[in-house]
């Protein structure tokens, strides 16, 4: 049986207390999917002495499945614009030291900070020079992407898809698409090779 863990129960109560939604409603900002936070955890286990960081934080249920999951010696830095959320989630992760939460503009805080072992890039500005705040060997993760075979046929995404063409496109990352167990969703992940 797949086991949620408390701080992501932790998570949900914040996201109904400060009114974010647990799945995508189509206009505001919601957390990531249950089966998206799984994978974060899973890439999150690996980062033995390593550095996450997160940008928009939410009320940090994404961060929640990572600091479960990232090792003892790991830490977790994730930036957060909206005042309440950043509040939220802090009192989410307050008991765990190897997480910072930030409230600001997560590009320049998050370059401060760099580099970084994963990075979950989910608030604000997604430049080329993103893929530099990764280590080599890091790995670059974006949700909220709908599989292509469920676009409809006129949806312009069929032709060009910003968020696929920065994955694909960009010769210092191989890339691939993964759909997500509901088959409604897809994540993109790239791991830095250069
Ligand atoms: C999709 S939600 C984040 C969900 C969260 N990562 C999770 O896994 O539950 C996007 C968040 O990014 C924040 N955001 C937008 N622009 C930002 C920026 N420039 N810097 C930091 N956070 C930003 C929004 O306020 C919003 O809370």
């Amino acid at each position: 049986m797949e086991v949620v863990p408390p701080l992501v129960l932790r998570a949900e109560q914040a996201a109904a207390e400060v009114g974010m939604p647990l799945r995508r409603t189509g206009s505001g900002p919601s957390c990531c999917l249950p089966d998206a936070g799984r994978f974060l955890a899973m890439l999150a286990a690996g980062c033995t002495g390593g550095t996450i960081g997160e940008s928009g934080t939410g009320v940090g249920y994404g961060a929640a499945w990572i600091a479960s999951a990232m090792p003892a010696d790991c830490r977790l830095i994730t930036v957060e614009s909206d005042e309440n959320r950043a509040a939220a989630a802090r009192w989410v992760l307050a008991d765990d030291p190897r997480v910072e939460v930030i409230h600001g503009d997560a590009l320049p805080e998050l370059t401060r900070r760099a580099p970084y072992d994963l990075l979950f890039a989910d608030g604000g500005q997604q430049p080329p020079e993103i893929v530099e705040l990764l280590r080599v060997g890091g790995r670059l993760v974006n949700d909220d992407v709908t599989p292509a075979d469920l676009l409809p046929v006129d949806s312009p995404y069929r032709l060009h898809d910003p968020k696929r063409t920065f994955f694909f496109a960009d010769p210092r990352l191989i890339a691939t698409e993964v759909v997500l167990p509901d088959r409604h969703n897809s994540l993109l992940v790239g791991t830095r090779t250069a």
